[in-house]
């Protein structure tokens, strides 16, 4: 059995620890928003957050977990502490207007808010380098980094 914190919540998990995060979270727990796409780490679209850091669920075996906080876009919301609001990303999101399709977007979103998590105001180099392995096959790039930083700024006018 393993034994995690997910969006807030404990959890027990009787599965294989090779089961990977992502078929966990979408086929035992029915959390559908963390998306497959490649299940080799190299599109973003399954991104979630461990103990606070991106992760890429479809190559994190569960048996990993043990004792962890696991947050998904179902959770990330909540993370800001403040009820019934969106995370400051999402808004950005909805306000830039950044998918297209959708597919890549919950990964793109638990990318960005990581980042924002760890550089407030991050530089364009920043945004590039943790953004670069989320991919989005409907090319959505420039509105996903007008979006980053939208929600940087308005970080900013919150702490003034
Ligand atoms: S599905 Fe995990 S990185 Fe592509
Ligand atoms: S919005 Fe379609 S793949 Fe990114």
């Amino acid at each position: 059995m393993i034994s995690f914190v997910l969006n807030g919540n404990p959890v027990e998990l009787t599965v294989d620890g090779d089961m990977p995060l992502l078929w966990a979270l979408r086929d035992q727990l029915l959390l559908t928003g963390t998306k497959f796409g490649c299940g080799v780490a190299q599109c973003g679209a399954c991104t979630v957050h461990v103990n606070g850091q991106s992760r890429r669920s479809c190559v994190t075996p569960v048996s990993t977990l043990e004792g962890a906080t696991v947050t998904t876009i179902e959770g990330l919301a909540a993370t800001h502490g403040k009820p019934g609001e969106l995370h400051p990303v999402q808004k950005a999101w909805i306000e830039a207007q950044a998918p297209q399709c959708g597919y890549c977007q919950s990964g793109q979103i638990m990318q960005a808010a990581a980042l924002l998590s760890e550089s407030p105001d991050p530089t364009d180099e920043e945004i590039t380098a943790s953004m670069a392995g989320n991919l989005c096959r409907c090319m959505a790039y420039i509105r996903i980094r007008k979006a980053i930083k939208l929600a940087a700024q308005a970080g900013k006018e919150l702490a003034q």
